[in-house]
């Protein structure tokens, strides 16, 4: 079984997924820290992450520890993760991996093109939305958590740079699945979420399973 949860940027797409992924049995992976991880080995290069050349080294020479940096969130990872993502070869070069993970024992994963690219065979697949001001609140809210300095009304305008970033990339633009469930959590708390996606996925999944 493949649950494919994409969105954009600060969604609660991360917290949704991983809970569902314990309630299904399902092993879990969050897609955007392969590019979070790209990027930052960009960066630590010296390098631009819009440089094709050199994002494409880093994600060749990417090693599962990268994915455990303490360093993978914050406004410079953000945008250092969406310009990689924006380049063909990247995406390319990470593709197996994300199949290869879920086949192996089936899996919820999260990101921008999981059910479009990645799994477009996919049991279920979610499309989670919320307003760009609810999101800009939550990502502001995690941050200050983090003890990270965060002003509404940047965060607000970075998330808006990076959903326009990630919708309007010639590759695997962020957008639902024509058979995609939509789930708006604006008005919804993580359990409200949770228990929406849960009856949404039992929609998708053979009587017997549910
Ligand atoms: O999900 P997260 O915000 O951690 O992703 C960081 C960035 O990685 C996104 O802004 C997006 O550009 C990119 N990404 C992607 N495809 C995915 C997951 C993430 O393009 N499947």
């Amino acid at each position: 079984m493949i649950v494919a949860v994409d969105g954009p940027a600060a969604a609660g797409k991360g917290t949704l997924a991983r809970r569902l992924a314990a309630a299904l049995g399902l092993p879990y992976l969050d897609t955007g820290l392969l590019y979070r991880a790209v990027g930052r080995r960009v960066l630590d290069a010296g390098h631009d992450p819009r440089d094709a050349r050199c994002a494409l080294a880093a994600a060749r020479a990417l090693r599962p520890e990268d994915l455990a940096r303490g360093d993978l969130r914050g406004p410079v990872a953000d945008m250092a993760a969406t310009n990689v993502a924006a380049i063909a070869a990247v995406r390319a070069e990470l593709l197996e991996f994300q199949r290869r993970f879920g086949r192996e024992h089936g899996a919820v994963l999260d990101g921008r093109d999981i059910g479009t690219v990645v799994f477009p065979e996919a049991t279920a697949k979610l499309f989670v939305t919320a307003s760009a001001e609810e999101r800009a609140r939550r990502r502001q809210a995690e941050l200050q958590g983090r003890g990270m300095p965060a002003d509404f009304v940047q965060v607000l305008s970075e998330i808006r740079d990076r959903d326009a970033q990630d919708e309007n990339r010639p590759v695997a633009p962020l957008r639902p699945a024509d058979d995609a469930l939509l789930l708006d959590t604006t008005l919804l708390d993580a359990d409200a979420a949770f228990a929406a996606a849960m009856a949404l996925i039992a929609t998708r999944r053979p009587s017997h399973a549910v």
